[in-house]
């Protein structure tokens, strides 16, 4: 409750798989809370793979901007989120929004917010490459989001820390962890279904590899290199089978199709649900990925995880020995994959359980930072990964 004794009215936005995962524990505890009035806005930026996580998670939005069209660019999505926003904050005038990550939904839910003058909440803030179009457009969300901000929550000290350089006021960083793990042990106690070819797969075949790709500056070349790789790496192990959930972007799809459509022993299917998906991953002998999310999940279920990026905003992983950056040259990635393949005491050094993104308490920690900052409690203790 305010000092009047109202209810903070706390509008949370997002639009795609990645921010629904990551979101749903805090709506969740959000809901839990009698001081707190909860709006949920879903912009669609995403449709079927956000509508997947909102049905599993059982949210349940006020409001659907619908606006997800098939190969839409960033103007598109800026520009429909922007203007779907405007009425619903005049009406609703919350204390605070909350938006996650660095995605277009993100970036131009907090701008939303600045245009009504209602302070904003960044979960997940302080990640950094500090290179302009890599990861493209995402480190430019994220840096804009952070000016727009006036709650931190950094997952890390090191994003903290980022934060802190920038001039951030420190008495507004709240080191969190990342809610992507209370996410995580929450679906991993739940019933799951998994599609029978990709039982087959885990049957069939000794070792599984997951793989995803999805990020904007990996299109063309270099999602060709890395999945002609990939194929020279089938060819050598017999005993090896790829699990590919084919993201929805028509381009990645494009990309796909000319290299390892009808190549033996690649399982490509759709986009897996998120129970399946980390049930997967939990199987899986190691993860090839230029994902954010599962950069954080793979090491919490103590898979190795190979990067297919030139730089990540995501190195805490990276120095707990359970992640390696590879990028995505054919030859690099090749040597990589066959490193983990070939050499036991390579692979077992790298698949260790770590948890430097979180703990599980990311999104209670969120919740107690809020009222911290409307003066209702106080501060959360920081987090810290065992190490
Ligand atoms: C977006 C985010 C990216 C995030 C990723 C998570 C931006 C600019 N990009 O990238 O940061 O890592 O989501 O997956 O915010 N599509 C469907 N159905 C869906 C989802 C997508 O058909 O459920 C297709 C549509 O044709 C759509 C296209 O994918 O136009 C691209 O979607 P978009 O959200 O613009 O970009 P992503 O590459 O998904
Ligand atoms: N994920 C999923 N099904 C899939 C692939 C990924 O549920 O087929 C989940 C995964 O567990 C992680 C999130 O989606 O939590 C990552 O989303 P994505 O890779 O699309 O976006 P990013 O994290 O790179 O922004």
């Amino acid at each position: 409750m305010t000092e009047e004794g109202n209810k903070i009215k706390i509008l949370s936005i997002f639009g795609t798989r990645p921010e629904a995962i990551k979101m749903a524990p805090v709506i969740r505890e959000l809901e839990s809370r009698p001081d707190v009035e909860s709006r949920v806005v879903v912009t669609a930026q995403h449709r079927e793979m956000l509508d997947q996580v909102v049905d599993t998670f059982n949210i349940k939005p006020d409001y659907d901007l619908e606006v997800m069209r098939p190969g839409q660019d960033l103007f598109d999505v800026t520009v429909s989120v922007l203007k779907g926003l405007k009425g619903i904050l005049e009406v609703e005038r919350p204390d605070l929004i909350l938006v996650q990550g660095d995605t277009t939904t993100t970036f131009t839910g907090a701008l939303a917010a600045f245009y009504c003058q209602i302070p904003v909440g960044h979960i997940e803030a302080g990640l950094r490459t500090y290179q302009k179009y890599a990861p493209f457009p995402e480190e430019m969300n994220r840096v804009l989001t952070t000016r727009l901000a006036d709650i931190h929550f950094a997952p890390t000290d090191r994003s903290r820390d980022a934060l802190l350089k920038e001039g951030i006021n420190p008495g507004n960083i709240f080191v969190t962890g990342n809610p992507v793990i209370d996410a995580l042990y929450q679906a991993l106690e739940q019933p799951f279904y998994l599609d029978p070819e990709i039982s087959r797969a885990f049957r069939d075949n000794k070792r599984v590899i997951l793989l995803t790709t999805h990020r904007r500056e990996n299109l063309g070349a270099p999602l060709q290199d890395v999945y002609m790789a990939l194929r020279e790496v089938l060819f050598k192990h017999p005993d090896v089978a790829i699990i590919f959930p084919v993201h929805k972007n028509p381009a990645v799809r494009s990309e796909v199709k000319s290299v390892l459509h009808g190549v033996e022993r690649v399982y490509l299917t759709e986009p897996l649900d998120y129970l399946p998906f980390i049930n997967v991953m939990k199987r899986t002998y190691m993860v090839l990925t230029d994902s954010g999310g599962i950069q954080e999940e793979a090491p919490a279920l103590g898979k190795p995880v190979l990067v297919l990026r030139e730089v990540t905003e995501r190195p805490e992983a990276a120095a707990f020995g359970t992640a390696r950056l590879i990028g995505t040259d054919c030859r690099k990635v090749e040597d990589e994959v066959n490193r983990l393949l070939n050499d036991e005491g390579a692979y077992q050094e790298m698949a260790n359980a770590v948890n430097p993104y979180g703990d599980g308490m990311a999104a209670s920690r969120i919740i107690q930072a809020v009222c911290c900052y409307f003066g209702l409690g106080p501060a959360p203790a920081d987090f810290s990964p065992e190490q």
